[in-house]
């Protein structure tokens, strides 16, 4: 593992994971898929990359590593993770267990990876919860990172239709704040675009899928039945996480009719 410093030294990790966030009290509760389109749209995101023996594939924040683990199932010829948080690196490293894995920790704004040097990029439930400059930073660094012609796929959280008003869209990214308790701010279709159009990519799929993540069926799903079961359990032994899991997913239900599960492969150009 490398650590990753600034131009000053100061270091731009997070050592410790704040078990206050909602994806840390899921993960602590046994749930290994954090992404709101889970692992169907994990995977559906997977296939339009086509990672193949030829790629050098770059993910940002592997969070656990699930994801980790699908991409290095198709042997590419490299993998790196980057990966703010010290802790969570470390425990992706300890859950992959695969020695073509290198892991940076730093800001997917600024990997220190060389130009150039990837073929294939992708990161999930990490953009949504940066603010509109951080994004901006990290589509530029993904740009920056991949060959022309390589693929660029995120998988995040949207906001439909295109026109939702603007008191609608500040009313769910609060909400989704005090639930998840991070910044949480989603962009439209149009927006997730727009963003990777800026920074010269080209859009050559997109999919959505409802903000299910805590739903029975979805969670059965992700986790199979024994760990859903498993979760249940921990939930019914431990009042405060059953709280904040009951409120995230009273959250996702209210704003259903705007939010959902957004996954966009892009080429640069
Ligand atoms: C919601 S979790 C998602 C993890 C994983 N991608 C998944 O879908 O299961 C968010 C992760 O993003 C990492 N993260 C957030 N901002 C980051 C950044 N700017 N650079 C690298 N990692 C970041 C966090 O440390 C955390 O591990």
């Amino acid at each position: 593992m490398n650590n990753n410093n600034n131009k000053n030294g100061k270091t731009m990790v997070e050592k410790r994971m704040n078990m206050e966030q909602g994806h840390w009290v899921l993960a602590k509760l046994g749930k290994k898929v954090l992404r709101p389109g889970g692992k169907a749209l994990t995977q559906i995101m997977l296939k339009a990359m086509n990672i193949t023996p030829n790629d050098d594939v770059v993910e940002f924040a592997p969070g656990l590593g699930y994801t980790a683990k699908l991409a290095l199932s198709h042997h590419p010829r490299s993998y790196v993770a980057v990966e703010l948080n010290a802790e969570a690196a470390k425990r992706v490293q300890d859950n992959v267990k695969d020695d073509k894995m290198k892991i940076v920790i730093g800001n997917a704004s600024d990997t220190g990876l060389p130009e150039n040097s990837a073929s294939k990029v992708y990161g999930e439930a990490m953009l949504t919860m940066q603010s509109n400059p951080q994004k901006q930073a990290i589509i530029a660094e993904a740009a920056r990172l991949l060959r022309p012609g390589g693929l660029y796929g995120i998988h995040e959280i949207g906001i439909f239709p295109d026109d939702t008003p603007q008191e609608v869209r500040k009313e769910i990214e609060s909400d989704l704040a005090k639930g998840i308790k991070t910044n949480v701010r989603p962009l439209t279709l149009a927006e997730w675009k727009g963003l990777l159009e800026d920074n010269g990519f080209e859009v050559s799929f997109v999919e959505s899928k409802p903000m299910h993540l805590l739903e029975t069926g979805r969670v059965i799903a992700d986790e199979g039945f024994w760990r859903f079961i498993c979760i249940l359990f921990r939930m019914l032994k431990n009042g405060v996480a059953r709280k904040r899991v009951l409120e995230m997913r009273r959250i996702f239900r209210k704003h259903a009719r705007h939010i959902n599960a957004i996954s966009i492969v892009a080429r640069k150009r």
